[in-house]
C-alpha cells in the first residue's frame, strides 16, 4: 500500500512516516517545507532505516500535485499540510484561506482526476469552539472562533458534502486533542519557527534557558486551579492513531469522524510540575491575563475511536513531558544546527 503524506516534513506528519514505515506502507511526502525541513525527513530515514519519497511541492500548484499521481500508484492520502498559527490567521486570514482551503481543493481535484478516493484529514478540536460540556463528544455542535478554527471547520464540509455527491470516497476527519512529545529517540520533534506560541514548545524553551520565564494566561478560569485545562496527547500515539484508520479506511466505510485525544484534561500549573520533574529544572512563570479566545478547558470523549479502531493513547504525561525533553536537549535550536 503506498501512501501520499502531504505534510509529511512537518511535526506531526514526520512522527506518523515513522509509523508508517515501521508497519511496512510505502510513503510519498508531499512538502512546500514552508514551516519544516527536510532534515525531519532525513531523520525519519534514519529513525525506521527505510526509504520514502520526497517531493518539495506545493498544494496549490496543480500541476505539482498531478506529477506525483502520475508518477506514483497512490492508494491513499493522510492530508496534514497546512498553516496553522491561530494569532496569525486572525491577522493574515486570506492567506490561510488560500492555504488551506485552495490547497485542499487542489489536492481533492486531482484525487478524483486519478480515482483516488481514500482521505484522512488532519482536523482539531478547535472544530469545537468553545463546549457546553466535558468531555467533547464527536456528534457536539461545531464552530468556529479564528480563521485558522474556520478553515477546519470548512474543509469538514467540503469533504462531507464530497462524500454525500460521490459515496466511492473514504474520509477519514481526525479531530487532534493538543500533540505534544516527541519520537522516543529525540531524532524529530516539534521545530516550531520564532518563539512558540503554544504551552508545551514555550515551557520547554523556558527551560533550555532560551526564554526567561513562562506567561501563564489567566489563574482565574472555572477549572480546579484556574489555569486553562486542555487534553495534552503525545504525538506517537497521534501519528498510531492514523495507523489505526487506515486498515478502516480500505474497508469503505464512507464517511468517519474521531476525536483523537487521551480523555484526559492537565492544567497549565499541571504541566509546569511534570515538565520540571522531566528536566530537573525550574520553570519560572508569571500569572498574566487570560489569552483573548481561549477557552477554559478541553477534553475529549475519545471511545468511539477506541471502539471503531482499537485505537487509545497509552503514553503518560510523564512520558510527554521527558519525549519533548529529550529532543529539546539534544536539538536545542531544532533542525536548525544540521543545515
Ligand atoms: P506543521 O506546520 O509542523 O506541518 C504542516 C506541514 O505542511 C509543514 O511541513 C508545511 O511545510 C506543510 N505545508 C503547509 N502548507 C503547504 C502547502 N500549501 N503545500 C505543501 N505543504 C504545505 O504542523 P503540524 O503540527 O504537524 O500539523 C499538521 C496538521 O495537523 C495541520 O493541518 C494542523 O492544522 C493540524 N493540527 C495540528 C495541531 C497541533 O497542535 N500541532 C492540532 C490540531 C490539528
Ligand atoms: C491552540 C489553538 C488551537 C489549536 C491548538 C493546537 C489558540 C487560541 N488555540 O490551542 O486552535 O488547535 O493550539 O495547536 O491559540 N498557555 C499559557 N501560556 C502560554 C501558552 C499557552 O498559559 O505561553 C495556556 C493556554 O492559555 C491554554 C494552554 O496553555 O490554557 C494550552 O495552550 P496552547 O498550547 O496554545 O493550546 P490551545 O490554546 O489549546
Amino acid at each position: 500500500m503506498k501512501i501520499l503524506v502531504t505534510g509529511g516534513a512537518g511535526y506531526i506528519g514526520s512522527h506518523t512516516c515513522v509509523e508508517l514505515l515501521n508497519e511496512n506502507y510505502d510513503v510519498v511526502v508531499l512538502d512546500n517545507l514552508s514551516n519544516s525541513s527536510e532534515e525531519s525527513l532525513t531523520r525519519v530515514k534514519n529513525i525506521t532505516e527505510k526509504s520514502l519519497e520526497f517531493y518539495k511541492a506545493d498544494l496549490l500548484n496543480k500541476k505539482q500535485i498531478a506529477t506525483v499521481f502520475s508518477e506514483h500508484k497512490i492508494d491513499g492520502v493522510i492530508h496534514f499540510a497546512g498553516l496553522k498559527a491561530v494569532g496569525e490567521s486572525v491577522s493574515i486570514p486570506l492567506k490561510y484561506f488560500h492555504n488551506n482551503i485552495t490547497g485542499t481543493l487542489n489536492l481533492l481535484a486531482v484525487m478524483n482526476d486519478f480515482n483516488v478516493k481514500n482521505i484522512v484529514f488532519s482536523s482539531s478540536a478547535t472544530v469545537y469552539g468553545d463546549p457546553a460540556s466535558l468531555p467533547i463528544k464527536e456528534e457536539f455542535p461545531l464552530s468556529a472562533t479564528n480563521p485558522y478554527g474556520r478553515t477546519k471547520l470548512m474543509i469538514e464540509e467540503i469533504l462531507q458534502d464530497l462524500y454525500h455527491s460521490d459515496k466511492n470516497w473514504n474520509i477519514a476527519l481526525l479531530r487532534y486533542f493538543n500533540p505534544i512529545g516527541a519520537h522516543k529517540s529525540g531524532e524529530i520533534g516539534e521545530d516550531p519557527c520564532g518563539i512558540p506560541n503554544n504551552l508545551v514548545p514555550y515551557i520547554s524553551q523556558v527551560a533550555i534557558g532560551f526564554l526567561p520565564w513562562l506567561s501563564v494566561f489567566g489563574n482565574d478560569y472555572d477549572t480546579p486551579d484556574g489555569t486553562g485545562v486542555r487534553d495534552y496527547i503525545h504525538v506517537v500515539d497521534l501519528a498510531l492513531g492514523h495507523i489505526k484508520t487506515l486498515p478502516k479506511l480500505f474497508t469503505n466505510p464512507g464517511l468517519l469522524i474521531y476525536n483523537l485525544g487521551t480523555g484526559s484534561g492537565y492544567s497549565v500549573l499541571e504541566m509546569i510540575k511534570g515538565f520540571e520533574a522531566a528536566s530537573n529544572k525550574k520553570i519560572p512563570y508569571k500569572i498574566v491575563d487570560r489569552r483573548p479566545g481561549d477557552i477554559a478547558a478541553c477534553w475529549a470523549d475519545p471511545a468511539k475511536a477506541q471502539e471503531e479502531l482499537g485505537w487509545k493513547a497509552n503514553k503518560t504525561l510523564a512520558d510527554m513531558c521527558k519525549d519533548t525533553w529529550n529532543w529539546q536537549k539534544k536539538n536545542p535550536n531544532g533542525y536548525l544546527e544540521s543545515l
